[in-house]
């Protein structure tokens, strides 16, 4: 393989060798439809609902509470179009202009069918709760705000979200993408929430929704599978690998945290003293997530340019296509040059500390040092 030094985990990240295996082996053992009735069904159903169990005891949900989607976008669109279908009357929805592509574009659907679309503000780059209490109507059909924006890495607090929300009766979801696997994560804290495998070195084409109330309108009907939400043979292998990832993920995610915040640090130590080089940090802050602006440097070209020196990062969310502004960069700076000029650097535990020095390097060459 060519020599590339990987920087864009929270867009993708590769199969891990765990995954890679128990996928090999489904696939070649346990392929058989798990809602058929011969032996090999019997065998393959035991082989999978054994991963399905062990992600539900490491989630701590109930079984009916976790659907398989085929990804986060697919879990965003059944979420809110399906509970669109349960409350037809209830036509006001609370969110965040900070959301995913995945949302923002069903949210803009439903916004053109007559659906009152309000996005709650962020105050000095914090959600401003104040609005939020002041805003939740009668006929709000739900309270969606992303756990962990996925471009400089913001934590929004989802307990006083949920506090709040009960408090007025009404659901809270959370697209947690960034979130589960990487960070702790409560799912107490949601009434609904979305995530996707291939973000957790999983394969990519299986996410799942948590439902941990179970009043969703199914988008897919069909034939028989794991729930009644969502019609399809099941995909054995994928489920397997992505229950794998979870579990992984979840067992050592304090010991990945600590290698992924030394290179964080890392990076910030060896950049901070240049003055083309502005560290967009919100308050609360992951840290597999780092966004920096270059100064008189476009997001496209400062990203161009480091994948010419072998080191791929990213301008914002893949999903986002080329917007010259990062909306979320904005909205912690108040800066328009640091919003235009910021890349996205995504971490792993994986990530050595001789590519972190390679970027730094690159970077070096970018502001001509
Ligand atoms: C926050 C967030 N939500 C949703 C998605 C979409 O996930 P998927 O690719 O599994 O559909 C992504 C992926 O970029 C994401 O970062």
């Amino acid at each position: 393989m060519f020599m590339m030094n990987y920087f864009d985990y929270s867009a993708t990240t590769p199969i891990s060798d765990r995954v890679n295996e128990v996928m090999q082996r489904c696939e070649r053992d346990f392929f058989a439809n798990i809602n058929a009735k011969h032996e090999l069904a019997q065998q393959s159903n035991i082989f999978v609902s054994g991963y399905i169990h062990r992600m539900i005891q490491a989630l701590n949900i109930t079984e009916s509470s976790l659907v398989f989607t085929s990804g986060a976008t697919e879990s965003n669109n059944m979420i809110l179009f399906g509970l669109a279908n349960t409350y037809p009357h209830k036509r006001h929805i609370l969110t965040t202009s900070l959301e995913h592509h995945s949302m923002i574009s069903p949210l803009g659907v439903l916004q053109k069918q007559g659906y009152d679309i309000e996005f709650i503000p962020h105050i000095n780059g914090e959600l401003d709760l104040d609005y939020l209490k002041t805003s939740i109507r009668e006929d709000t059909l739900l309270v969606s705000v992303i756990a962990v924006e996925s471009e400089t890495g913001m934590i929004h607090p989802l307990k006083k979200i949920k506090a709040i929300c009960d408090e007025h009766n009404v659901p809270l979801h959370s697209d947690m993408t960034q979130a589960i696997g990487k960070i702790e994560v409560d799912l107490q804290d949601i009434t609904y929430a979305s995530f996707s495998s291939h973000k957790i070195y999983g394969p990519k084409g299986i996410g799942a929704c948590i439902i941990q109330k179970q009043d969703i309108k199914p988008l897919i009907v069909g034939g028989r599978s794991l729930s009644k939400l969502r019609a399809g043979t099941p995909p054995n292998a994928l489920i397997v690998g992505f229950a794998q990832a979870l579990l992984d993920s979840l067992e050592h995610l304090k010991e990945r945290q600590i290698i992924v915040s030394q290179r964080h640090q890392s990076l910030v130590e060896q950049l901070k003293h240049f003055d083309q080089i502005h560290f967009n940090q919100p308050k609360q802050g992951v840290n597999h997530i780092c966004n920096l602006s270059i100064s008189n440097s476009k997001r496209d070209q400062s990203v161009e340019k480091l994948s010419l020196y072998g080191c791929y990062t990213s301008a914002s969310s893949a999903c986002s296509g080329q917007e010259e502004l990062s909306k979320a960069v904005f909205c912690i700076t108040q800066n328009q040059d640091y919003a235009s000029t910021s890349i996205r650097i995504s971490l792993s535990h994986k990530t050595k500390q001789e590519e972190i020095d390679d970027l730094v390097n690159a970077i070096k060459k970018v502001i001509n040092l």
